[in-house]
């Protein structure tokens, strides 16, 4: 993360003069996104000015990668890999609504997915130093100041998909959902030291886990000058 420094070039007090950057991370059917939403209802009825954003995008990167897993059209795995990296740039970088204009701006900033997706859905095609290498481009720019993984069984995760939506997509077979939990942790013991990563179970009620992220979250927001 850049910290903005005060003019003398001292850095700022211990209250942080921006908003905190959250990344929510987990595979898919973990109710990250329920999840997302509900941690930005309990920010906002605190006063706390809050934007949520994801990965993929809603912007022409974004939009590409959309295009190929509806299967308009076809990109090789490794074009992927990379246009998930382009897309995270895109945002952190845009100057409309950066996520890096927004902390700066004073907003804090709560994502559904970030860079440890690449990690968690890329590392069976492309090698694992080529993530690390091109993700720091985005970690370099902002991390997290705290990463949320929503931990849940790829069984149980893959009976709610299919519960919820007649057809699955591409990630949203059993194997894939087991690589993707397996190389989450492969993940976290890379980062270790670097990432305040909580990992809190997604095997619970909506209610219960919302209350445990809610109080996870709270030694992180303090730092926050709120
Ligand atoms: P997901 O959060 O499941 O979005 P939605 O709620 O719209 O389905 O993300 C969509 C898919 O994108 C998901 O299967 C994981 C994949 N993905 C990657 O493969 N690499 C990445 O770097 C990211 C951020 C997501």
């Amino acid at each position: 993360m850049f910290f903005p420094t005060e003019k003398s070039g001292r850095p700022m007090s211990r209250l942080l003069r921006r908003g905190a950057f959250i990344a929510f991370e987990g595979i898919d059917g973990s109710g990250k996104t329920t999840q997302v939403r509900r941690f930005a209802q309990k920010l906002r009825e605190r006063q706390i000015p809050v934007r949520t954003t994801a990965e993929p995008t809603t912007g022409p990167i974004g939009a590409m990668i959309r295009q190929s897993f509806s299967g308009r059209t076809e990109f090789d795995d490794r074009v992927i890999a990379a246009l998930f990296v382009a897309d995270r740039l895109d945002h952190l970088t845009n100057k409309f609504d950066g996520v890096f204009k927004l902390v700066n701006d004073g907003q804090t900033v709560v994502t559904d997915r970030y860079y440890l997706s690449s990690y968690a859905y890329h590392a069976s095609e492309v090698d694992i130093d080529w993530i690390a290498a091109a993700n720091s481009i985005n970690t370099n720019i902002i991390r997290p100041d705290l990463t949320i993984f929503i931990d849940i069984e790829p069984a149980v995760a893959l009976q709610r998909i299919t519960e919820n939506r007649l057809i699955a997509d591409r990630f949203e077979v059993l194997p894939r959902l087991e690589a993707a939990r397996e190389n989450y942790f492969h993940a976290f013991d890379l980062v270790k030291g670097t990432e305040n990563i909580v990992i809190v179970s997604g095997e619970q009620g909506e209610d219960e886990l919302a209350d445990i992220i809610w109080k996870e979250a709270e030694a992180t927001m303090e730092s926050f000058n709120w």
